[in-house]
């Protein structure tokens, strides 16, 4: 018989734009305050592409990065995953042009929507594909432009979302990487976290336009409690099917959402303090699909995730969808 083969991270990269938009700058744009800001949610800054800087752009960027840490070329990948909710147009996928952009030339890919579990779900589609032996190395990304759906002129939702990219290799090995993945959705509660229009339902008019249902709309508060529960049950059923315990785990990754979300589950995982969750959304604010990778390749750059560390990573947005992946930093 021949030997299991399982899925590892064998590199990961970031990107994220130059411009920073601060909670100041808001304070100028709508009746908001850094106050308010920083206390409901954690977030003190996020970044803004540049004009004509697209998903695919950041995200190309975040996977040539991620290609330079697992010492690999673009010649090697033979699948692109992507995960965004801002593809740079309807088709073709957002996949397509950042395999062109990076010269990935044996590779397929496709985009995969599932808003900010996108990162998770596509990474157990690239991991299952490695395991069953048919590819052996994977690009996954998440990347977003979510400041081309963000209503700017509601404080509601503007003050939380920002721009990004991550990006993880995902290669064949002979240990498991990829321990754990645990993913779920309720489409019965697709109109609490949602975009209305510029879809099929209800494509673009003047009138769509006007009513600013090209923009996230959000039921915060409701979202939230939901949210809580939700990443806490990912959490706890990830851990166990990686066959591991709670105190077993060195870093935290969660949906970069809201800091009070973050804080409320890690505490109610293992010991009681937050000190293992990894946080960066006081910096990039909501990037969506792309707040895991993003925040996973800052910890591995300034050396916190280290081999042998077990690092649990768990998303939760629209859809509703979720997800809660363990993996082992090989
Ligand atoms: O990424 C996918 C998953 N997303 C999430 O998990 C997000 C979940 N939700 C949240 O993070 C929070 O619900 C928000 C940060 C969006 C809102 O925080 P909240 O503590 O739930 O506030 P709220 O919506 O209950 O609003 C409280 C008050 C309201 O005023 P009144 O009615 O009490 O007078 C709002 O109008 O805060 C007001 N408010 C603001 N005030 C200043 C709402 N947004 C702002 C703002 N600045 N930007």
């Amino acid at each position: 018989m021949s030997p299991k083969i399982y899925a590892a991270i064998s590199g990961a990269g970031h990107y994220a734009p130059e411009k920073v938009l601060t909670n100041a700058d808001l304070e100028r744009m709508v009746d908001t305050s850094d106050e308010w800001i920083r206390t409901r949610t954690g977030i003190r800054e996020r970044r803004i592409a540049a004009e004509g800087e697209c998903t695919s752009d950041m995200g190309a960027e975040a996977a040539r990065r991620a290609l330079a840490n697992a010492g690999l070329a673009a010649e090697d990948v033979e699948a692109v995953y992507v995960a965004t909710c801002t593809p740079d147009m309807v088709f073709p996928s957002t996949a397509c042009l950042i395999q062109a952009a990076i010269g990935a030339g044996r590779a397929y890919g496709y985009d995969l929507s599932a808003a900010c579990s996108g990162f998770l779900m596509a990474l157990d589609a690239a991991a299952a594909a490695i395991e069953s032996g048919r590819i052996r190395t994977a690009l996954v990304i998440g990347a977003e432009k979510l400041s081309t759906v963000t209503d700017w002129t509601s404080r509601d939702t503007c003050v939380l979302f920002g721009d990004g990219a991550g990006a993880v290799v995902l290669t064949a090995s002979d240990r498991p990487g990829i321990r754990s993945n645990y993913l779920g959705v309720d489409g019965n509660q697709a109109d609490i976290l949602y975009i209305p229009a510029g879809g099929c339902k209800r494509p673009p008019s003047e009138e769509t336009i006007r009513q600013h249902q090209h923009f996230i709309h959000m039921a915060g508060r409701e979202t939230f409690k939901i949210a809580v529960n939700t990443m806490l049950g990912a959490a706890q059923e990830a851990i166990r099917r990686a066959g591991l315990q709670e105190s077993d785990i060195d870093w935290m990754i969660f949906h970069q959402a809201n800091w009070r979300i973050i804080d409320a589950v890690a505490k109610r995982l293992g010991d009681g303090s937050a000190d293992r969750a990894i946080m960066n959304l006081d910096r990039y604010g909501n990037t969506s699909a792309a707040s895991i990778p993003l925040a996973l390749s800052e910890a591995v750059a300034d050396g916190r995730i280290q081999s042998g560390h077990k690092v649990l990573m768990v998303a939760f947005g629209g859809g509703l969808t979720w997800g809660g992946t363990v993996v082992e930093w090989i």
